[in-house]
């Protein structure tokens, strides 16, 4: 075949693939719990999306959510393979359930030819996630992870400054933030039990504080891992009033401390916390060899943090620092995330947040846990796809 012929030819398929720009894209839901909410009222914005299809496992949960979104006309079922068998001129899928279900409806979504968004964290282990990717690379759909906070210019701002050089060669990155008081239970037992969480604090808010950081410095590959897990507040009963049995139903971490060595000679020194007696586990840094920069302390997950990041650099001989102002979004981050993806399947453009750099967010997550377990440090080893 000759060249021309065969660059058409995917020329070709590349143009069946796009949804029709004039089209609606037709959109399932794939868990109807708190984040789907979110979802579909992103959605509901958009006039260029039909949601067309919900699911849940809990009998009349997809149903009741519909009704409460006037989605009176979307076809419910009672699991994402249902909705996957059941639906064949779907575009797109919102994957929604809790973190144990992200590899398997991910991969059966991806199977069944349709592009998704899933929730974070990736997944829950190392192996999941490759999992999920190998099933990508032969659907050739897209799939993106939904990091909202990719798309908040103050988060984008930290990747712009290390892109400017203005911070030099970056050897050094440290994780802050976390919570003193919030093991997530608003809704039930979903994130605290090892069945449906998997894993806790580490993924569920520690998967940010490590993309705001690795994001901005261009995803090196980990290497080595020392990590540290504890689940002191999530197993004392006095910690949920009014609950105090959920104790025993968490199986999950709600602190985690970590150790990395990054490809490229970086260090990153990692912590994160649902609860703990402490403000706050510090500020983000991140230090070059021409400058530093300070992040101030942040849950990551609403791409929000309250005081202006500083930069710290010597000019003529003396230390000085300044502060970058403030941005103002036009448009809250949760829909941007939504919105580039919809984008991105109308258009047969890029996953927004590629699972090729989560891959390295995850291989931590998976590093930290096993190597708590272990009592040692590990090397990642993360496998061809
Ligand atoms: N991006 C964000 O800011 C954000 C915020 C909250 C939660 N999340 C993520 O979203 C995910 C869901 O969180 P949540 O709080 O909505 O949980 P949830 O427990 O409230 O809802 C999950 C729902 O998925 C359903 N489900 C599970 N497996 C299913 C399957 N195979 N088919 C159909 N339905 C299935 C469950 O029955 C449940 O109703 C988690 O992974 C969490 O980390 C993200």
């Amino acid at each position: 075949m000759a060249q021309d012929e065969r660059l058409n030819k995917f020329q070709t398929i590349h143009e069946e693939e796009k949804v029709r720009s004039d089209k609606k894209v037709k959109v399932g839901i794939i868990g109807t719990g708190w984040i789907a909410e979110v979802h579909v009222e992103c959605f509901l914005t958009m006039e260029d999306v039909e949601i067309v299809a919900l699911a849940d496992l809990v009998p009349g949960k997809a149903a009741a959510f519909a009704k409460r979104y006037g989605l009176e006309n979307a076809r419910i079922y009672e699991s994402d393979e249902a909705l996957l068998a059941g639906e064949k001129e779907l575009d797109a899928v919102s994957i929604c359930t809790y973190n144990c279900q992200h590899a398997p409806c991910t991969i059966h979504a991806l199977q069944a030819g349709v592009h998704v968004i899933l929730e974070k964290p990736f997944t829950v282990t190392l192996d999941e996630a490759v999992a999920v990717m190998k099933a990508e690379k032969e659907s050739g759909t897209i799939l993106t992870i939904g990091f909202q906070p990719r798309m908040s210019r103050n988060m984008q701002m930290i990747k712009k400054i290390v892109e400017s050089g203005e911070l030099g060669d970056v050897y050094y990155l440290q994780a802050g933030g976390g919570r003193r008081r919030g093991i997530p239970t608003p809704f039930g037992t979903t994130f605290i039990e090892k069945e449906t969480g998997g894993i806790g604090a580490v993924g569920d808010i520690g998967s940010y504080s490590l993309d705001m950081l690795l994001n901005a410095v261009g995803y090196p590959k980990p290497l080595t891992v020392t990590g540290y897990t504890a689940d002191f507040f999530g197993k004392d009963p006095g910690y949920y009033p009014g609950h105090p049995e959920y104790a025993d139903k968490f199986g999950v971490d709600d602190f985690a401390a970590a150790f990395v060595r990054l490809e490229g000679g970086i260090i990153l020194d990692f912590r994160i916390s649902w609860a703990m007696h402490m403000d706050t586990a510090g500020d983000a840094l991140i230090l070059g060899t021409k400058g530093g920069l300070r992040i101030p302390s942040t849950d990551c997950w609403n791409g929000d943090f309250d005081k202006p990041l500083t930069v710290y650099k010597t000019v003529a001989g003396e230390p000085v620092s300044y502060q970058v102002p403030l941005f103002e979004d036009d448009t809250p981050c949760f829909v941007t995330k939504l919105r580039t993806f919809v984008d991105a399947v109308k258009e047969g453009g890029k996953a927004p947040v590629p699972s090729s750099e989560i891959l390295y967010n995850q291989a931590i997550i998976d590093g930290i846990c096993r190597s708590a377990e272990l009592g040692r440090e590990i090397e990642i080893d993360i496998p061809e796809i």
